[in-house]
């Protein structure tokens, strides 16, 4: 029988000037200054300009269009905060960068924090943030959408009234022609309105399941009228869009396309439905087509968790690239440049769009062009800080980068202490890793002590459940770093009284990390079964037998289900909660759900353990009453 872990204090006591918890101040980070232009590129497909619809492009790495549901203002008005966010990277030399989600009108609007495109009060506030993020050189675009039933909003409008299949609840209602005018007019506004405020270039969202591509998918489109029905019907929308963009500005404003190479859900636009429409873009004078995949429901998730492989979509990109001569960009899952340079160099596409890794890393570019790999702060793939906290219509955030959101309160460098401490850092866990290097950024002098003879403490038992190795990526960036900055790190070294005299520090941080939950149950005691934590599995120090009772349906349980069950072993998790993991993003969690289903595993849900027998448990659950489940 496994435990689950929560995080539960150690309670560690010790004198001698403790902080109890980790130092709010130690999260501010470093933002490097300046480039070396002399240093040689090493990814030098990735770095070789490209001329994109006019526009000359120091390089192929593109940050696509992100909604982050932060940035404007009450009246959807951009804000500071988001200028900064997006002169990080232009700073470090991202080539384009994309504003996401700018709505085209107030019923389009998918988040509550958009950019508002259907208002001239945006105009001002846009110029702003265009002329800051210019002047570091990115080629500086917006995306207009319309999410048509994919919002949040109660009233929604769709080429037919069908709901979308998840996520998001109401039927929406079938759009007339009047206000399918209204909105292809809308787009053709709101483009003009970005031209205006100094944008080099705009993006039609056409993908994802949002209303251009809800037109085109026979899922979503049902309609008799010369909107449905055959493929040339079903893109009329969007190409009177385009031809509406091109009415109302100026013909050199390069306009660029995100289209889905495969919806991934029933009846839904296909690879060669995205081939067939991709020349007739190029005819209509697109200026680049970037290739996605996946609307809300699915199969393939649009933003695919660390389970999915690498470069997910750039099949679908190499298809649409045969069928065009203007530049194809490929999107998913690339995140190293070494695997972006390696899709340039392959012909899968012409440039690199790398979202999540430039949330991660904001200096991607930078490090990228000085061969500093190892210096890249990694996604590790969670989805858990960005697109699951935007979808609960929270602000996007990073769980590896804290200063994702904040670079308008950051200064451009670490404020350097002036009387250095020395800090003790109990835990070589992430919490730990982190803090330690901020303290030692800072120039500060921390010492890490680790009772283990490993750092990772518990990213390494995560990391050791099935495709979720991504989650050790973030250890090796900090461990690489701390080697850099010289911080000490005593493995094996457990917190007394001993150390702390020998060590004498200023400061304390407790990064101890988490225990087992394993509560007073009858029989517990006295059960000839061997009871063990999940983390005891995962990091090998204990073998268990081919049944396994696992306690705790959140993610430690039911990724120790899979690595289980993946041994061939039984399974049974009993969870007390009504839904399982949620402490994982819907996006990661959705793809391990698909795993759970192959293995042996039998999940309940609101079960309460009552007791512990030499060979089982009894337990209660909802819709079944109390049951026995003997090993
Ligand atoms: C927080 C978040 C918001 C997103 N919002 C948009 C959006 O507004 N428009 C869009 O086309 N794609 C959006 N995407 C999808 C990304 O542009 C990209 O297609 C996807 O994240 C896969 O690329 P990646 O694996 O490099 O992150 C969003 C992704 C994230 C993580
Ligand atoms: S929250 Fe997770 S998936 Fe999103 S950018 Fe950060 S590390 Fe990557």
């Amino acid at each position: 029988m496994l435990f689950q872990y929560r995080l539960i204090s150690r309670g560690l006591k010790f004198k001698h000037n403790a902080t109890n918890g980790q130092n709010k101040k130690l999260s501010a980070e470093i933002n490097i200054k300046g480039k070396n232009q002399q240093m040689p590129a090493p990814f030098k497909h990735l770095f070789t300009p490209i001329n994109i619809g006019g526009m000359k492009i120091k390089n192929r790495i593109i940050m696509p269009a992100m909604s982050v549901n932060f940035g404007v203002d009450q009246n959807g008005y951009a804000t500071s905060r988001l200028t900064e966010y997006f002169c990080a990277r232009a700073k470090a030399g991202t080539g384009m960068i994309i504003v996401g989600g700018g709505a085209v009108d107030e019923i389009g609007k998918e988040l509550p924090d958009l950019p508002a495109l259907w208002k001239d009060g945006a105009i001002p506030h846009l110029e702003r943030m265009t002329q800051k993020v210019k002047s570091f050189g990115a080629k500086f675009g917006i995306q207009l959408m319309h999410g048509g039933r994919q919002t949040c909003q109660d009233f929604k409008v769709a080429p037919s009234a069908i709901p979308a299949p998840a996520l998001v609840k109401g039927t929406p209602k079938q759009l007339n022609k009047k206000e399918i005018t209204q909105i292809i007019n809308g787009f053709g506004d709101a483009a003009a309105r970005c031209q205006k405020a100094g944008f080099d270039f705009i993006e039609i969202h056409a993908a994802h399941g949002y209303l251009i591509n809800q037109f085109m998918s026979l899922n979503s489109n049902k309609r008799e009228d010369e909107y449905g029905g055959s493929f040339e019907n079903r893109i009329k929308f969007f190409i009177e869009i385009i031809k509406n963009i091109k009415l109302k500005t100026d013909e050199k404003l390069p306009i660029g396309i995100k289209i889905n190479g495969k919806d991934y859900i029933k009846d839904g636009w296909e690879i060669e439905d995205a081939v067939k429409l991709a020349p007739i873009l190029e005819r209509q004078g697109a200026a680049y087509i970037n290739v996605s995949g996946g609307v809300y429901g699915s199969k393939q998730l649009t933003i695919p968790s660390m389970y999915v492989k690498f470069g997910c979509f750039a099949q679908l990109a190499a298809q649409v690239k045969k069928a065009v001569s203007i530049p194809v960009v490929a999107v998913g899952r690339i995140k190293s440049p070494e695997l972006a340079d390696n899709i340039i160099e392959k012909k899968f596409a012409d440039a690199v769009a790398m979202g999540r890794a430039h949330i991660a890393d904001p200096q991607l570019a930078e490090k990228a062009y000085k061969g500093k790999i190892k210096d890249i702060r990694p996604c590790i793939g969670c989805c858990f800080g960005c697109i699951h906290q935007v979808f609960n219509l929270n602000e996007a955030i990073c769980v590896v980068n804290p200063n994702m959101g904040r670079e308008y309160l950051l200064n451009e460098k670490i404020k350097q202490t002036e009387k250095p401490k020395k800090i003790l850092i109990i835990g070589a866990g992430p919490a730990g890793l982190a803090a330690a290097r901020t303290a030692a950024l800072k120039g500060d002098k921390p010492i890490i002590i680790e009772e283990k003879g490993n750092v990772g403490g518990m990213a390494k038992a995560a990391s050791a459940a099935p495709g979720r190795k991504e989650v050790a990526d973030i250890i090796d960036y900090f461990e690489n770093q701390l080697e850099k900055l010289k911080v000490k790190i005593l493995l094996n070294t457990p917190l007394n009284q001993k150390i702390i005299d020998k060590i004498k520090p200023d400061k304390a941080v407790i990064a101890s990390g988490s225990l087992a939950d394993i509560p007073l149950i009858k029989g517990i005691s006295k059960t000839d079964m061997q009871i063990c934590a999940v983390y005891d599995i995962l990091l090998k120090k204990s073998v268990c037998g081919y049944n396994v009772i696992i306690i705790g349906g959140d993610r430690a349980g039911l990724t120790t289900a899979d690595y289980l069950a993946e041994k061939g072993k039984k399974v049974v998790v009993l969870h007390k909660d009504k839904h399982f993991a949620q402490d994982m993003s819907a996006n990661d969690r959705y793809y391990l759900r698909e795993r759970l289903k192959k293995g042996d595993i039998t999940l309940y849900k609101e079960a309460t353990l009552k007791e512990i027998l030499k060979d089982g448990v009894i337990f209660k659950y909802k819709g079944g009453g109390e049951s026995t489940c003997r090993i």
